[in-house]
């Protein structure tokens, strides 16, 4: 049987293995997706049993997608902007790095039915997603680009790779047309204090995060009269990217998809 895995630390919320393993039933795909947590001495000699293909191929998450990149072969093009890889295949006998974060993050958008031509976005946090977040709403002709981060080093170090973000105080305010929280703050509950999430209106909301569906930043996006929508489909759309890659099929994106990813 063909191994697959995800790898992160931590990675016991990781809800690839149950989606991966439908998807793979589902196509009759004699096949096991697992999760493994790794630390960062590992990962070397773990990207090393790919090759060995005990291991097939993998997908990477916080906080490896960057850790990774010097055990590969071959970088995506959009790997290689984003300096980010969340999935690995061994192709040609080379492990090859791509970033099908950026494909998901696309498609969430496209489903949320809103224009992002001449936006002004505001994305809070700096970590491993927001790359490709930027990487992709470049791709999208928004009007401007600003990172708030509690840490402004990491916002600093993203403005040297994208250069044309700004960046913006932690706590301060900014107008803006979309917010975008790629904070891990929600995932507890915990809520941002922002206090001029309060005064916004007719924005969009968008969490990365999708368990709960609704963080308390969505909920006040939502109670504030904005459009609100959660990392569910960006999370599915990267995976669907991954599995097409892996095994050249589209899988199957419907309600039982949709459903297999809520809360247990
Ligand atoms: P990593 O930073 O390892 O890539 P991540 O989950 O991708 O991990 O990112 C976590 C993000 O949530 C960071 O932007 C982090 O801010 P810092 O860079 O200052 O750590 C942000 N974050 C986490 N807890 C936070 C809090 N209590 N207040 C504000 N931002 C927070």
């Amino acid at each position: 049987m063909k191994r697959y895995s995800v790898i992160g630390n931590p990675i016991d919320h990781s809800l690839s293995p149950k989606l991966h393993n439908y998807w793979l039933m589902e196509n009759n795909i004699d096949a096991n997706y697992n999760k493994i947590k790794l630390e960062e001495s590992e990962i070397k000699n773990f990207i090393q049993e790919i090759k060995k293909q005990k291991i097939i191929g993998c997908n990477v998450t916080v906080p490896f997608k960057k850790t990774v990149i010097p055990y590969l072969d071959k970088l995506s093009p959009e790997s290689k902007e984003t300096q980010s890889v969340n999935t690995i295949i061994f192709h040609n006998n080379l492990l090859v790095g791509h970033n099908t974060d950026i494909f998901g993050f696309q498609k969430a958008i496209q489903n949320t039915n809103y224009n992002f031509e001449n936006k002004k976005i505001l994305i809070l946090g700096a970590g491993g997603v927001v790359p490709s977040i930027i990487f992709a709403l470049n791709r999208m002709n928004v009007s401007k680009i600003t990172i708030s981060n509690r840490t402004k080093e990491k916002a600093v170090n993203l403005k040297n790779q994208f250069n044309n973000i700004d960046i913006l105080e932690w706590g301060m305010a900014i107008s803006y047309d979309v917010i975008i929280n790629a904070t891990s703050l929600g995932l507890k509950n915990e809520s941002i204090n922002l206090d001029y999430l309060n005064t916004s209106k007719n924005k969009l909301f968008y969490d990365v995060i999708y368990n709960p569906t609704e963080t308390n930043f969505l909920k006040e996006g939502k109670k504030s009269g904005n459009q609100i929508e959660n990392g569910k489909l960006m999370f599915i759309y990267q995976a669907f990217e991954a599995f097409k890659l892996w095994h050249g099929i589209e899988p199957t994106i419907n309600k039982e998809t949709l459903k297999l990813l809520d809360n247990d």
